[in-house]
């Protein structure tokens, strides 16, 4: 029988260069995985694959425009947890958390450290949570915008310690991690795949993990939890997905480049020299799918029990 164009065209895929959106700037946490997986996946595929910023808005800007490319398999999202708090956060994320993608499969989950500018007036948790209370109105808190992972976990311990922080948005950590370096802004929740240089270097000052365990590449930093604050804990699960309406065939080629991505001992060994677990035994499209399933109510409550209102 004749072969359907669509399996014609996905017989041949990928027959050119695929690009990879991240909805952050470049040089921040989620770049940092996507640069490494990108490298990673290239020998299955055996097509580059080009990593593209497309920031804003927490993430959506550049979640919402691959849920609007071409189902082809040549457009990809490497997003992480703010997948599942943008439906509480935006009346309009111009996406569908659960319709408007095909899962691909889960990649790393990063812990966040809380850290400061390094000349920052407290030198551990409960001197940070003092200075914090008694300063409110001066202490700024820096994040990639409403719906990133900086912050919700600004958010988490906005709450934990009752004070409501001046918060500024930027269009990732990258950048909010450059004026933390010069000393323009004061605080910032972020992932260890992008603190863990700083914080080794002495070029920020840091507090806790939000992690359950100690990060065995920062091995002195206690945890939110031993600091006192019991149900404090966030992993930035990061995933991979296509638009929906991807033809099946295309999608098993990426899940397949995705697994042979995650189990590179390259990438393994950079994700763990920054902090990062990776989800070999979730690389698949039904561990993702179940994940966005548990994680969107989950982080609801979350907000709504934080007063947090979309917008
Ligand atoms: C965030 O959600 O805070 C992002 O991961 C920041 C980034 O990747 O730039």
């Amino acid at each position: 029988a004749l072969l359907s164009a669509g399996a014609v065209q996905a017989a041949e895929y990928p027959d050119h260069s695929i690009n990879m959106i991240v909805p952050f700037s470049a040089g921040g946490p989620t770049d940092n995985v996507a640069r490494s997986l990108a490298e990673a996946m290239r020998p299955t595929l055996g097509q580059t694959i080009v990593v593209e910023n497309k920031a804003g808005a927490g993430g959506t800007i550049g979640t919402s425009q691959v849920a609007r490319a071409k189902p082809d398999g040549y457009s990809i999202l490497l997003m992480h947890i703010g997948f599942s708090t943008a439906p509480s956060l935006y009346k309009n994320p111009n996406y569908d958390a659960k319709t408007s993608f095909e899962p691909i499969g889960l990649v790393v989950d990063v812990p966040m450290t809380i850290i400061a500018r390094s000349d920052f007036p407290a030198n551990n948790i409960k001197e940070l949570v003092e200075y914090v209370k008694a300063n409110k109105d001066k202490v700024s808190l820096a994040n990639a915008g409403i719906g990133a992972a900086s912050h919700l976990c600004g958010t988490m311990f906005s709450q934990a310690i009752g004070v409501d922080l001046l918060t500024i948005p930027y269009k990732g950590t990258g950048p909010a991690m450059n004026d933390l370096l010069g000393k323009q802004v004061d605080l910032l929740c972020d992932q260890t795949t992008n603190t863990t240089q700083h914080i080794k270097a002495g070029t920020v000052k840091a507090y806790a993990v939000t992690s359950k365990e100690r990060v065995a590449t920062l091995p002195d930093l206690p945890t939110m939890q031993e600091s006192g604050f019991k149900d404090f804990e966030v992993g930035i699960w990061h995933g991979m997905w296509a638009p929906a309406g991807t033809p099946k065939p295309v999608t098993d080629k990426l899940v397949s480049a995705l697994q042979a991505g995650v189990a590179n001992p390259e990438f393994q060994k950079r994700m763990a020299a920054l902090g990062a677990t990776v989800l070999t035994k979730e690389a698949n499209p039904e561990a993702l799918a179940k994940k966005v399933e548990q994680q969107v109510p989950q982080w609801a409550d979350l907000f709504k029990k934080a007063g947090v209102e979309a917008q």
